[in-house]
């Protein structure tokens, strides 16, 4: 999935530009009841901001990194708003969008403000809106970056709360990030909706 160079996303958004849109993502549209607003939360090379946009959606993406405003320059539609932020910084709106995609995102957001932004990007859903996204587990092999938040699974539950969690899965192991380099991996896939 992503680069180990977590300060230079270039080479991820090259890699990951013209990818498919997330599994999860797809997934998780299909509890989408209005395909009315969506928010992107680091949305990278704007692979499933794209996806959104296709699928009838009003997209908002939102990412701390410049190249992910050069992706948004090449997509010509009314449809799609981008906002280079960082997450804490990001003035999300209440009750606003229908569903909120965070895709290998949120981890990268440090600890101090972790709980605010995810409180935030919660009270942006409408009533039924969906969360999809995933957490990085405290096994997984970055989670020595105090740049970065990692949880255990009580944790993550925690963070869920006011949301239903339609699906919720834990998943560690050996594998390969976005350019190849052998890492191990602790990951939570969420589909949470909000009460
Ligand atoms: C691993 S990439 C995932 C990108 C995209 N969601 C995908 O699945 O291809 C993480 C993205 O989050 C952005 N990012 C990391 N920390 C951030 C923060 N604190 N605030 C805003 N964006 C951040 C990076 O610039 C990068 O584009």
């Amino acid at each position: 999935m992503a680069s180990i160079k977590k300060n230079d996303w270039s080479e991820y958004f090259q890699i990951t530009k013209n990818n498919p849109p997330s599994k999860l993502l797809v997934k998780a549209l299909k509890y989408v009841v209005n395909k009315g607003k969506a928010i992107d939360v680091g949305a990278g090379a704007l692979k499933d901001t794209r996806f959104l946009v296709e699928n009838g959606f009003d997209v908002i993406a939102v990412d701390k990194s410049d190249l992910m405003a050069k992706e948004a320059k090449e997509i010509k539609s009314e449809n799609l708003h981008y906002f280079v932020s960082s997450f804490a910084d990001f003035e999300f709106p209440k009750n606003e969008y229908d569903i909120a995609s965070a895709m290998y995102a949120l981890p990268f957001n440090s600890p101090e403000s972790f709980d605010l932004v995810f409180t935030k990007i919660k009270s942006s859903l409408v009533k039924g809106g969906i969360f999809c996204g995933q957490f990085f587990g405290v096994h997984d092999a970055w989670s020595d970056d105090k740049m970065m938040t990692f949880h255990n699974k009580e944790q993550v539950e925690k963070l869920l709360s006011g949301m239903e969690v339609i699906l919720f899965d834990e998943e560690e192991k050996d594998d390969k990030t976005a350019n190849g380099t052998p890492k191990h991996w602790h990951l939570f896939y969420v589909i949470a909706k909000k009460f």
